[in-house]
């Protein structure tokens, strides 16, 4: 498939290969322990000195996932309305490829519906915890196309600090922050490899 001898299709580059950012899922339940078998993944995901900095609330309950949805699109408006001040104390917020996904999540449900949300916690206490969350959520979306499920990452639950009743749902820790979040589903059609949007290898790799 890429031409790696040995190479299967449920290497991660195969998977990678099916794995898309999902705006839409079907309906209906996971197939039995698709969740388990997701979360450990994140759960085997290294970090620095073996810390585990990482905590993860898995929102199965449809009234839950409703409300983290109207929590994210809060996130969404609160930090939209404030932009500008943002970007003038942050540059990297006028990032035009940044700036340009904003525009697109401007309006609209930033969760897809028919969601389960697993969402990462980081201990604030602890350097590298950012890397931590990041490995762990990459490991799981890895798995959830393997078990055949649709996926996409949401950045906008971090926002979520400020919501106090968002945090009590979630039931975050002291000393822990909500981090970016792995939402699954039921994909509208199975995973199939398709050319991805991404930097020519030689543009993306050097070699010394
Ligand atoms: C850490 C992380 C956070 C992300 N957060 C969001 C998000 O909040 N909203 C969104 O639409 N996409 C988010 N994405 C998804 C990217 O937009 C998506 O992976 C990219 O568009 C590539 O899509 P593709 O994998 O379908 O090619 C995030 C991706 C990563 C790696």
């Amino acid at each position: 498939m890429n031409g790696v001898e040995g190479a299967t299709a449920t290497d991660a580059v195969a998977l990678l290969e099916r794995t898309s950012h999902a705006v839409t899922f079907a309906p209906g339940a996971l197939p039995p322990m698709a969740l388990r078998r997701i979360v450990e993944a994140g759960r085997l995901a290294p970090s620095l000195y073996n810390s585990q900095p990482v905590r993860f609330v898995v929102v199965r309950d449809r009234d839950a996932y409703a409300r983290l949805l109207a929590g994210c699109n809060k996130s969404r408006d609160t930090f939209m309305k404030a932009r500008k001040v943002f970007a003038a104390m942050n540059k990297r917020l006028n990032n035009e490829t940044f700036v340009r996904g904003l525009e697109r999540q401007r309006s609209g449900d930033v969760l897809p519906e028919h969601g389960f949300a697993i969402v990462t916690l980081q201990d604030d206490t602890l350097t590298e915890s950012i890397e931590a969350c990041s490995c762990a959520l990459m490991a799981m979306q890895l798995e959830a196309t393997a078990v055949g499920l649709a996926s996409a990452f949401c950045s906008w639950t971090r926002g979520l600090g400020f919501q106090k009743d968002m945090v009590a749902m979630l039931g975050v820790p002291k000393g822990f922050k909500i981090f970016t979040s792995l939402v699954v589903g039921n994909p509208v059609a199975p995973l199939v490899a398709a050319p991805k949007a991404r930097r020519p290898f030689d543009d993306a790799v050097t070699w010394i």
